[in-house]
């Protein structure tokens, strides 16, 4: 079987699909692909591993219908007409799991900084304009105590929520379609509607998936119902905050502060408002960007693909239903 990976991934995750017998053809420049070339490039394989949010949209299964299964390297999949996948019959697999802490550390890094207008410090000393030391100008404010409401408590959201505590004695709180008892024992965490989770929170984090329901769900309303010491962070998917309410929201001081790991669209651009606001902390999705973290997903998608190879299922499969015949 031969493999087509979009763009380069860690040393491990080659040699994995080497060893167990996989031909591999790589985008070694790592130039992202237009779908034709995408398209082109799956004519000659059986298997993609496909990095990154590039869309494999219904087109795409169309014209590769082919293919035998596609490991992504994310364990967010709102990039992937999944309903054309299965209707292609091609099982598809995300990396759930593995990158939960490195992206909950940015979740972390970002409340902290946000809470302390890291950024734009950093940025007044690269402008020369560190003069004195200001005794009342541009406080910050502490996180110690403080409510942490978090916005889809899953494995990222419960890795944040260890952190807050350990950290800061915060108070959890969270929003989900259905609970998890587990982390209510585990950082007695407690279940609110989502009202509450806005009108209670002094930080609100995002830590869900992007769907047709949770889709701008925090937007002008959600913003004015937020307190104005609030501090707002995302790092799941920049559509599930409207972007212009919440420049609008931090202009008014509907809120106080937000940190984005995920903008709407990606990448963000150069001169946009929310880059010169003293409360606001972006960075360029970087969720999972460690060596340790990018190197699990390389092997966990490869792993899948192996497992294919081998006859098996993919252990990671997110359309299961292709499965259900069998
Ligand atoms: C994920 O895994 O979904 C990260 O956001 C990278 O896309």
């Amino acid at each position: 079987m031969k493999v087509f990976i979009s763009k380069n991934i860690p040393l491990p995750g080659i040699e994995n699909l080497r060893n167990a017998g996989v031909e591999i053809a790589i985008n070694e420049k790592s130039i992202p692909l237009s779908r034709e070339e995408l398209i082109c490039a799956c004519k000659e394989v059986d298997l993609l591993l496909h990095v990154g949010q590039g869309k494999l949209d219904h087109i795409f299964f169309e014209n590769c219908a082919h293919l035998k299964g596609i490991a992504l390297t994310s364990v967010g999949y709102d990039h992937v007409d999944l309903q054309a996948a299965t209707k292609a019959k091609i099982p598809v697999s995300n990396t759930p799991d593995v990158l939960s802490d490195a992206t909950a550390d940015i979740a972390f890094l970002l409340m902290l900084a946000v809470s302390r207008k890291a950024f734009y410090r950093a940025q007044q000393v690269k402008n020369g304009q560190w003069k004195d030391f200001e005794f009342t100008k541009d406080l910050g404010t502490e996180l110690y105590g403080k409510t942490l409401g978090i916005f889809g408590l899953g494995r990222i959201g419960l890795s944040l929520a260890r952190k807050a505590q350990a950290a800061y004695h915060m108070r959890i709180i969270y929003h989900n379609r259905h609970r998890n008892t587990e982390a209510e024992k585990l950082v007695n965490a407690s279940y609110v509607n989502f009202d509450d989770l806005l009108t209670q929170s002094d930080v609100i984090s995002v830590h869900t998936n992007l769907t047709a329901e949770t889709q701008y769900r925090f937007n002008q309303d959600s913003f004015r119902r937020m307190k104005k010491s609030a501090i707002f962070i995302n790092t799941a998917r920049g559509k599930i905050h409207h972007e212009t309410d919440l420049s609008e929201a931090l202009q008014h001081g509907e809120i106080w502060g937000a940190g984005l790991d995920v903008t709407d669209p990606e990448p963000m651009r150069a001169d946009h408002p929310l880059l010169n606001m003293s409360n606001v902390c972006i960075l360029p999705h970087i969720g999972s960007a460690t060596l340790e973290t990018r190197t699990q997903m390389a092997l966990l998608a490869s792993n899948n693909l192996i497992a294919l190879k081998n006859g098996n299922k993919m252990p990671q499969v997110i359309n299961s239903q292709v499965y259900a015949s069998e």
